[in-house]
């Protein structure tokens, strides 16, 4: 892999069935889509003997109608995981996961590129994060997770996926030491994803440095969650800084030949997880509310090939 990374965005599954404007950005902007919520957990499984997959049916079919590549996100996931897998019995956890996995996975067979097949799995200290599945089997759920999908489509690159993980930490050297248990297991892992959540006027300093070792352990890596909030209300000074530090992360992405992709998650602040989650910041994204674009925009657009 040496080509440069490919340039994807996470689609709000509303938006992209009634703004017609939003969907035919996302279709001549990116070449990789992942659904912003449509593939997780809960959504899928409203009770353990359903599958609800229309919305992220839909969202394949757009993709492949747009010729866009699908990163798959997400199988196992301590958030947005439906209330019935807490309440199950520890003991049926493990069986509820394979289920899952090979559901998800196989009804998509060969036409996902990536999955992020387990989610913020370490906590900010590097510690497995307790979770319904870490509580019922363990750390070795993170490999089963990985067994399992594999087995389902052995064709599509399987990632693991965090935020805070952008420098050279404590969390992500957990990950660097997590990683290379499971490649010594035989464990089929193929990618760290560093989702790229970030604070303008903050950009991380060891960005290239990180994504290198990772990649030296023989994985592909990926910007996977590019967003950066502004406290509110935006300036023209933070949203200049804005767009050098959406620069600095796409630079970073493009000098390490293994990285496969740079997602932003989000591209217009009409159509934001951020105001609601993270109270007095917005403006995270390289379009603004009407579209418009953003000084970020020709930041991200000047820098990755398409
Ligand atoms: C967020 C979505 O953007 C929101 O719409 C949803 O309400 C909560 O989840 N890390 C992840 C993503 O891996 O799945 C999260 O997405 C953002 C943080």
């Amino acid at each position: 892999m040496s080509a440069a990374p490919l340039l994807g965005c996470a689609v709000d599954a509303t938006a992209l069935e009634q703004d017609a404007e939003y969907r035919a950005l996302i279709a001549s902007r990116f070449s990789v889509v992942t659904a912003e919520n449509a593939m997780k957990f809960e959504p899928l499984r409203p009770d353990r003997e359903t599958f609800a997959f229309a919305a992220a049916d839909r969202l394949m079919a757009f993709a492949e109608s747009a010729g866009l590549r699908v990163r798959g996100h997400t199988l196992v996931w301590h958030n947005q995981l439906a209330d019935w897998v807490s309440a199950a019995p520890a003991a049926e956890r493990r069986a509820i996961m394979a289920d899952h996995i090979q559901a998800v996975v196989s009804r998509y067979r060969g036409r996902v590129w990536h999955w992020d097949v387990v989610n913020e799995p370490l906590d900010d200290d590097g510690e497995p994060r307790t979770s319904p599945w870490f509580e019922a089997m363990g750390i070795d759920y993170i490999a089963e997770a990985f067994r399992l999908a594999h087995e389902a489509d052995p064709g599509a690159t399987l990632y693991l996926n965090d935020y805070n993980v952008e420098d050279v930490c404590a969390k992500s050297d957990a990950y660097y030491e997590l990683v290379r248990e499971l490649i010594a297991d035989g464990v089929p892992i193929h990618g760290f994803g560093v989702q790229g959540h970030r604070i303008v006027g903050d950009p991380p300093s060891s960005l290239r440095r990180n994504l290198s070792r990772f990649a030296a352990l023989g994985l592909e890596v990926a910007l996977t969650e590019v967003d950066i909030r502004i406290p509110q209300p935006p300036t023209p000074e933070s949203l200049a800084a804005q767009a050098d530090d959406y620069r600095g992360l796409l630079d970073a992405a493009a000098a390490v030949p293994e990285c496969a992709a740079v997602v932003l998650w989000g591209l217009s602040d009409r159509y934001s997880w951020i105001p609601a989650t993270f109270a007095g910041f917005g403006s995270a994204h390289v379009l603004d509310d009407d579209l418009r674009e953003k000084p970020a925009y020709a930041a991200v657009f000047g820098s990755v090939t398409r």
